[in-house]
């Protein structure tokens, strides 16, 4: 082992738990207490930050993390360019265009009006199938958007629906599938495959084993 720790963003919310809890089961042991924001794990083999979701693709492209957990939504938001070394067994979702229950023209309107946090997926994907698409920017509790009439449809992540349901909403189409990944910054790679290799040789295992041993 090299002194210097490797440098890894984790994103705060559900992700993390996840990812603490696989870390931890592989002997990666870490723990950020009193709103500590940087922690080391007890080995001293990584260093952690803990970022909000959307930030984390910009601390990976400059280098501040090497390395972080992040989902393809969030990564495509980013427009930026990683390496992904690996796609996590948890965090699956759909990206989908949703409205409020019985209330909506299905997504055939002539031109859509939409509220998201996913603008860039969302111009792209419509621009794709060649329908206009208004898109108002939020930032969060985007279920909101249709229930307060600021725009009849959204686009957002449906994972196991219960917002959606508890808002009166409907999923209309299911857009795509989200996946977690490990990725990588290119040149944090370069200067550090062999530790960065083989940790994704043992996130894999660790992976099989930690789904196993759930299964008990
Ligand atoms: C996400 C997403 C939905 C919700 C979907 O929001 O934007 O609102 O989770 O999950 P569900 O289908 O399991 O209910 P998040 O919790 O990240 O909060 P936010 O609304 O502040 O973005």
């Amino acid at each position: 082992m090299t002194n210097e720790p490797l440098l890894f963003a984790l994103p705060k919310g559900r992700l993390m738990e996840k990812s603490q809890e696989l870390f931890n089961s592989m002997g990666i042991k870490f723990s950020f207490d009193n709103r500590k924001l940087v922690a080391d794990d007890q080995t001293g083999e990584f260093r952690f930050f803990l970022v909000k979701n959307s930030d984390l693709p910009t601390y990976v492209h400059h280098g501040i993390a090497g390395l972080g957990v992040c989902g393809s939504d969030v990564i495509y938001e980013s427009g930026k360019d990683f390496y992904k070394l690996h796609t996590f067994s948890y965090g699956s979702t759909k990206m989908c265009l949703a409205g409020l229950k019985g209330a909506h023209n299905n997504g055939n309107d002539a031109a859509l009006k939409v509220s998201s946090k996913f603008t860039r997926f969302t111009r792209d994907y419509y621009n794709s199938k060649n329908t206009p698409v208004e898109i108002i920017k939020l930032n969060g509790s985007v279920e909101l958007g249709p229930v307060l009439g600021l725009s009849p449809y959204i686009v957002d992540l449906v994972e196991t629906g219960n917002t959606l349901r508890a808002n009166n909403l409907e999923v209309i189409k299911e857009l795509s599938d989200i996946k977690v990944h490990l990725i990588a910054n290119p040149a944090y790679y370069k200067i550090n495959y062999k530790r960065i290799n083989k940790f994704v040789e043992d996130i894999k295992k660790g992976e099989e084993n930690w789904n196993r041993e759930k299964q008990k």
